[in-house]
């Protein structure tokens, strides 16, 4: 059967990983988180007290990054490894979110990272979802989503999420830290945050869960079908 790249888009608590992680399921495709890639590279930051405005800091961060995805055995989702060490909470604190745009903004960081994604996208059968996926990572994406939601519904979203990892956060914190990350994602120089005009657009504030997957493979096997039809008229 032939395989397509989803690539999905959107500003930061609109619900990007959990859809892109439902689709891949649906499809039986893998998932793949980059912004997990950015936070992994800024925990790695962090834990080294490496400074990203200093250029020596950011090569020697560069040259000892190594960021790798495993299934869980138990769950069988696919959980982000730095260095060998299970990081797959840890990359989702306060701590991390505080400081990943700024990471995210660094050219060396993005230009590793890209390489690193549409190596891992090569065979297609994917869906990635990010800020500049389908226009930098997977120009040529057969299908590409922008979703966005309200800044209250994300904020009371990940509020929740947090809440589930255990950790208590204010929500004007997590409201501020959202919309700072928004105005950082999509005015930075390097890729930024931006709808490619081909995209199938979906605001998540009012939609279940459960529709806006269907929405998205619906679509997706819509293309899918296409591309089979062509192949075989060809
Ligand atoms: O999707 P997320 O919230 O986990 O992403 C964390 C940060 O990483 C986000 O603020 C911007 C950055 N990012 C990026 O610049 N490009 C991507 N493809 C994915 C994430």
């Amino acid at each position: 059967m032939g395989k397509i790249v989803i690539a999905i888009d959107g500003y930061s608590g609109c619900g990007k990983s959990s859809t892109a992680r439902a689709v891949a399921k649906e499809l039986g495709y893998t998932y793949l988180d980059s912004g997990a890639m950015y936070r992994a590279a800024t925990l790695h930051f962090l834990n080294n007290f490496l400074s990203p405005t200093n250029p020596q800091d950011v090569e020697k961060a560069l040259k000892t990054l190594e960021i790798s995805f495993h299934p869980n055995p138990e769950t069988g989702r696919q959980e982000t490894f730095l260095n060998g060490l299970n990081i797959v909470d840890e990359i989702r604190s306060m701590r991390v979110s505080e400081r990943v745009s700024e990471i995210a903004t660094l050219k060396n960081v993005r230009h590793e990272l890209v390489a690193q994604q549409q190596r891992l996208g090569k065979k297609k059968g994917v869906v990635m979802d990010g800020r500049d996926i389908g226009s930098v990572v997977f120009p040529g994406a057969e299908l590409k989503v922008f979703m966005s939601a309200d800044l209250d519904t994300r904020s009371v979203r990940r509020q929740q999420e947090l809440l589930e990892k255990g950790e208590l956060v204010e929500l004007d914190e997590i409201k501020n830290n959202l919309a700072e990350r928004d105005r950082i994602d999509s005015s930075r120089k390097e890729s930024p945050l931006l709808k490619m005009p081909e995209a199938m657009e979906i605001d998540t504030s009012d939609l279940t869960f459960e529709s806006q997957v269907a929405q998205i493979v619906y679509q997706a096997r819509q293309i899918i079908e296409k591309e089979q039809s062509y192949a075989g008229n060809h």
